[in-house]
């Protein structure tokens, strides 16, 4: 028995943030860039979704999918030889999905400067079942201020989200009902 309060039957125990949150480090080759010669943002973007994926499964202890992928900023660019750090921690749990922040940071290959802040995303996992289909995931218990300031702007995010693919959704079937057909 332990002190900490425990949840009523048959729901899933917390998670603090710290549980899951991990940094996923890449060295950048020629293999990665663009046109240009800098780093392509789908390389980028794919080190988030691994990062992001890697704490999902964490906190829900199984099989995460991608639900979406939104906010995504590429600031600096980044190069070749850059050391990446993607940093990335659960900001908040629904019933099934979870809001995953991923910070990304670059060290320059050739100054000796702290890492610098190049890119930032929010993404939504699905925690699903082996068939595929969304199960129910523990909630995440925010431990800093900053967790906690991140947990209340996730909502703002998640309450955007809803009220636009709900807003879409109408217009579709609005439009469909006038027999327009595009
Ligand atoms: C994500 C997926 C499991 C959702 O399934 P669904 O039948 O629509 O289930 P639900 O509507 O109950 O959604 C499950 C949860 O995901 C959230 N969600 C679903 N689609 C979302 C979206 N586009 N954006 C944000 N959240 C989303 C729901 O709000 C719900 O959250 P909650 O349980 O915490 O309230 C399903 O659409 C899927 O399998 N998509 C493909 C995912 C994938 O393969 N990703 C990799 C791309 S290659």
């Amino acid at each position: 028995m332990t002190d900490q309060p425990q949840p009523p039957e048959g729901e899933i125990p917390g998670k603090p943030t710290s549980a899951s949150r991990t940094t996923l480090s890449h060295i950048m080759t020629g293999n990665d860039t663009n046109l240009l010669g800098t780093v392509h943002g789908g390389v980028i973007m794919k080190l988030v979704d691994d990062a992001a994926g890697a704490v999902a499964g964490r906190h829900s202890g199984g099989p995460a999918v991608t639900a979406s992928m939104d906010e995504m900023v590429f600031l600096e660019p980044v190069r070749v030889g850059d050391l990446v750090h993607v940093r990335a921690q659960v900001n908040w749990t629904g019933r099934s999905s979870m809001e995953v922040g991923v910070r990304v940071m670059a060290e320059r290959w050739n100054e000796s400067t702290p890492a610098q802040q190049v890119g930032s995303a929010y993404l939504v996992f699905a925690a699903v079942d082996e068939d595929g289909k969304p199960r129910r995931v523990p909630q995440v218990v925010p431990e800093t201020e900053r967790d906690k300031r991140r947990y209340q702007e996730a909502q703002i995010r998640r309450t955007h989200r809803l009220a636009r693919r709900r807003a879409i959704k109408e217009l579709r079937e609005q439009r469909a009902a006038e027999g327009i057909d595009d």
